[in-house]
């Protein structure tokens, strides 16, 4: 693949947004409210953010929900089949709405809209889309939403660049924790997936870049940041000087918010320095994300990971010895094409032997463009189904087993809103990434929380109050 450089989107054209944005707010015709629905992994979560920081820029609010909004965008994904049908499910339900209310602006953005050919497809099919773009276009909305504002013609605006925009107007979900982005795109090309196709090439933002919106966002009260990418672990290729992702997590954590996580990790580039500051940091979560797809060589072979599955195991015994109690995940995916019966007992024995916290699953879902879209031997998708129940009842046995160790242990609880099941009850993640749930209320959101783990309930542990920590 050819070599292709990152585009800086500059300050002068963000400025020229600012310009259109503010010609949208003096329009008597402006949508006033807007409605963002989102699709997908936390980049798409935290690309939403920045959406309606956008819309707010141009003078709208939020409406409560996409029946009320007067502009609707979703953000979409492409990662497997059943994001796309469900996006395109819900965006088809929206032109119900419109026949009540005409001025509706509709609009689809982010992956989905990346896959080439794919918008001007989309537009063909749902003619009463109003704006289709990519996820390179993210920081022209204000421009793109003048344009449908003053055309009869649907917008579409998909380019392939790899860009990077720094301080771009954010509207973010919570106060307590935040998104950082820290690196864009992946150059990994895992044979089954999409995301360096609609992601662009793997670019790293400026380190300094991240510690200042690190710093202002500690200055603004945040006690926890979620540093995300593709593949953060190989962040700093490509930047001057030796930086690495380990050099920044020091750095971050000398910062002092209470609380850092990151994902997406690829165990090809897990170092041995990253591990040594997982275990030295005050600030790093011990909580590892790390996806291992197969336990079978051949097929990671195939699926171009580029670890086997004993390398990999020797990663997770190095992290659960330099952060004893680690919370590991990861994610599966089964009925990758040519997957036998044998190789799929490779994936259970593995998941088995690590003792997953959780684990996401998926069954493989042929991605037009892909390598292995192309190749033999597709597994039937009953075979597939067969494969994924039992993969889910052998991790849900391995979880059970691995939550035992938090059993009468202190833990620091973020809380993030009331419980589902009670209202005496608040939850939120512990440190190890696992959801607890204990008795509080409202004043609770947003604290961290000691407390002492009681009990396992499904996938939740149950605790007690031990006191609440203000400040670390
Ligand atoms: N089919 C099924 N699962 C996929 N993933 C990525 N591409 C596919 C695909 N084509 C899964 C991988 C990845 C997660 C985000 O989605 O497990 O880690
Ligand atoms: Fe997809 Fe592989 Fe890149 Fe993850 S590392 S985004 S699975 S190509």
């Amino acid at each position: 693949m050819a070599e292709r450089k990152p585009v800086h989107i500059t300050p002068e054209m963000l400025e020229q947004q600012k310009e259109f944005a503010l010609e949208i707010r003096s329009l008597p015709q402006k949508p006033e409210t807007y409605f963002v629905v989102t699709y997908g992994c936390q980049m798409n979560a935290h690309d939403s953010e920045i959406l309606a920081g956008m819309l707010r820029q141009c003078g709208m609010t939020e409406a409560t929900d996409r029946e009320h909004a007067d502009f609707v965008i979703f953000n979409t994904c492409c990662v497997r089949d059943n994001a796309e049908r469900r996006a395109l499910g819900n965006v088809t339900w929206l032109k119900e709405v419109r026949k009540q209310r005409p001025n509706l602006i509709i609009a689809v953005c982010g992956c989905m809209i990346q896959q080439p050919g794919m918008a001007e497809k989309i537009l063909k099919q749902y003619k009463f889309i109003d704006l289709a773009f990519g996820t390179c276009n993210l920081y022209r909305l204000p421009e793109l939403l003048l344009r449908t504002l003053n055309s009869a013609a649907p917008v579409v605006q998909v380019e392939d660049e790899d860009t990077i925009a720094e301080n771009l107007p954010v509207k973010r979900l919570r106060n307590d924790a935040a998104y950082i982005t820290i690196m864009y795109g992946c150059d990994n090309f895992c044979s089954y997936c999409i995301v360096p196709y609609v992601r662009g090439r793997e670019r790293s933002r400026a380190m300094e870049d991240i510690l200042a919106e690190a710093r202002q966002l500690k200055e603004s009260g945040v006690k926890e940041i979620m540093l995300l990418g593709q593949n953060v672990n190989s962040y700093g290729k490509g930047l001057d000087g030796n930086v690495t992702f380990a050099e920044l997590l020091r750095k971050l954590d000398d910062i002092g918010i209470e609380r850092i996580r990151f994902m997406t990790s690829h165990p090809k580039d897990l170092s041995d320095e990253l591990i040594q500051v997982m275990g030295e940091s005050r600030h790093i979560l011990p909580q590892f994300h790390l996806p291992v797809q197969s336990g079978n060589d051949e097929i990671l072979r195939v699926m171009n990971r580029r670890y086997t599955s004993a390398q990999y195991l020797d990663k997770v015994r190095k992290l659960r010895e330099a952060v004893p109690g680690i919370g590991l995940t990861t994610d599966i995916i089964v009925g990758f094409p040519g997957e036998t019966e044998e190789q799929f007992l490779d994936t259970l024995s593995l998941v088995e032997q690590v003792g997953y916290d959780s684990a996401f699953t998926f069954i493989y879902s042929p991605r037009k463009g892909t390598r292995a879209a192309e190749m033999d031997a597709q597994v039937p998708e009953s075979v597939a189904t067969d494969r994924i129940q039992r993969l889910i009842a052998a991790q849900e046995a391995g979880q059970r087993k691995a939550m035992e160790r938090f059993l009468g242990m202190e833990e620091e609880v973020l809380v993030e809103g009331l419980s589902r099941r009670s209202e005496q009850e608040v939850s939120g993640k512990g440190r190890h990434g696992i959801s607890v749930t204990f008795p509080g209320n409202y004043d609770d959101i947003g604290q961290i929380v000691r407390v002492r783990i009681t009990a396992m309930k499904n996938n939740t542990l149950q605790a007690e109050r031990l006191s609440m920590i203000l400040n670390d």
